[in-house]
């Protein structure tokens, strides 16, 4: 069944969508990381968001239980977190659906608030009015927490010529430099200096900035982004190469577009913006969250179960469902935005067979997944490899995933994962979620283990996944939530 909706309707629907695996990202020299060079002083690492008193949850899963039924999927947080930057290169009211509640979401709020944006928001549906914008500097206790956070800096020094920012916190999943951004900003006219730990952004002319050409060296999902709206706004045509296909670079591209900016596609991995005067508020439907519903897939096959979820747009997973139908599991389109996942011994004939994967751009496997599809290898047969290509440091889950029984072998950006019958066995224990994706991970090693599994660092995953127990549970999965005593606070502090 072929897919066509509003959203993929996007500005990368003309090209057809096979060829999306036309180019196997392992050709493409650009995402070997390694080789990066990074300035020092644009390298940090972010800091850690964990504070003691927002440790207050852990979730607390009984194993071995089987899902079944339906699951709707929330609005993409990545996609939701950028259209809300790209909200400030507009005057007026605009009105976004599907947004996800998450704790992501509403330190955004903050931050556009911080600048003197209004902002309704409920049960998905928001509604922010950037007319009174009137500061060029966020909150910086809010800018730190998130790595969206920092992407206000294109469209504020767009508007008012000028954008005073943070650096940017996030996931600790790796050093997550801010070069790229500073760099492509540069080449559309602007002056960045860092001044006691703050971007200091003003345009070169004392007027605008100008339309100019940038390539990233790297396709950066946040470089783009924050380059496109600045671009959007600036005076004439920029030509930005080697830039990101996420999903998410392409709703906020239609999100712009849906406010009056001009951009389009030169092949590729070209993007051409001609710069408009002002951009107007509008009405905008947010694509679906494909990690979480990555997630969720990975939960019907890790439990072994038969699942359906919607809306999704599968061709956003292209790559992921490849992996789960080698690896047994049958994935079916019930609908055009409407997923069956079945990984029921008697349905599938066999029990899953492992597979080696790595972590690549899109349309290459999503990092974001990588985590939760190594708790699901520890269930499968035979023994892979996992290498992690985009974030250098995003194995944290493992050592939490070994004291759930998984025997897992790492090394620096690489793991060798053994399955049921290499030695993983995995039985409940008390585990602490070291980021997002791996929070998720343990949630699924925690369904598929024998005995009670308690993961603490909840508020993690309360970062990126909307009602994420209450989901589970409506689908079977025995998962509750506690509050952690003050001792076991000052316990896990002492410990992250
Ligand atoms: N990079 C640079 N220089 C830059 C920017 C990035 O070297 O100026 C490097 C990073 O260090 C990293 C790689 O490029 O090694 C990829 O980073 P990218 O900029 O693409 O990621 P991001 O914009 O920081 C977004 C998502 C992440 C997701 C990545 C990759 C948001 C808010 N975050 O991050 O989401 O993993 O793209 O797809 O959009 C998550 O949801 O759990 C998450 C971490």
């Amino acid at each position: 069944m072929t897919l066509i909706s509003k959203h993929s309707m996007n500005l990368y629907s003309s090209i057809p969508q096979k060829s999306y695996s036309e180019t196997p990202p392992s050709q493409n020299p650009t995402c070997q990381f390694l080789k990066r060079r990074t300035p020092l002083a644009l390298c940090f690492q972010p800091p850690n968001t964990l504070q003691k008193s927002t440790l207050d949850h852990k979730l607390i899963i009984s194993g071995k239980s089987e899902l079944s039924g339906h699951v709707e999927i929330s609005g993409s947080k990545n996609s939701a977190l950028a259209i809300l930057a790209g909200t400030i290169c507009s005057y007026g009211i605009s009105k976004l659906h599907r947004v996800p509640d998450l704790s992501d979401t509403r330190t955004m709020m903050g931050i556009l608030r911080s600048l003197g944006a209004r902002i309704e928001f409920l049960e998905g549906e928001m509604v922010v009015d950037t007319e009174g914008v009137c500061s060029v500097e966020p909150c910086s206790d809010l800018v730190g927490k998130i790595r969206a956070g920092f992407f206000v800096i294109g469209p504020l020094l767009a508007r008012f010529g000028e954008a005073m920012v943070s650096l940017p916190g996030g996931c600790d999943i790796g050093a997550r430099p801010i070069d790229l951004h500073i760099r492509g900003l540069r080449a559309l006219g602007a002056i960045v200096e860092l001044r006691h730990g703050k971007l200091h952004a003003s345009v070169a002319n004392g007027r605008g900035l100008v339309g100019g050409r940038f390539h990233l060296d790297y396709p950066s999902v946040g470089a783009t982004e924050t380059l496109m709206m600045a671009a959007s706004l600036a005076d004439g045509v920029t030509e930005l190469s080697n830039v990101a296909q996420e999903p998410e670079v392409s709703d906020l591209a239609q999100f712009l577009i849906a406010s009056g900016a001009s951009v389009e596609r030169a092949g590729r991995h070209t993007l051409i913006i001609n710069g408009r005067k002002r951009l107007h508020a509008t009405e905008f439907t947010i694509i679906p969250d494909r990690i979480e519903a990555g997630t969720f897939m990975a939960a019907a096959a890790i439990t072994r179960s038969s699942i359906s979820m919607s809306p999704v747009i599968p061709f956003h997973l292209a790559d992921v469902i490849n992996k789960l139908s080698a690896a047994g599991c049958r994935v079916t389109q019930k609908g055009p935005h409407i997923l069956e996942v079945s990984a029921v011994p008697a349905t599938i004939g066999d029990d899953l067979q492992g597979f080696g994967f790595r972590t690549y751009p899109h349309p290459g496997f999503p990092t974001d997944l990588q985590p939760q599809f190594m708790a699901l290898l520890t269930t499968c047969n035979g023994s892979f490899t996992v290498q992690e290509s985009v974030f250098e440091a995003r194995m944290r889950h493992v050592e939490e995933l070994q004291k759930l029984g998984a025997r897992i072998r790492v090394g620096r950006n690489s793991a060798t994962v053994y399955g049921k019958d290499q030695g993983s066995v995995l039985h409940g224990s008390h585990v602490v979620a070291p980021d997002l994706r791996s929070g998720a991970s343990l949630v699924l090693a925690g369904m598929a283990a024998e005995g009670t599994t308690e993961i603490s660092g909840a508020v993690y995953i309360d970062r990126g996944y909307e009602n994420l127990e209450l989901k589970l549970h409506c689908l079977g999965a025995n998962i509750k939530r506690e509050p952690v005593t003050s001792i076991e606070n000052q316990i896990l502090a002492a410990f992250i």
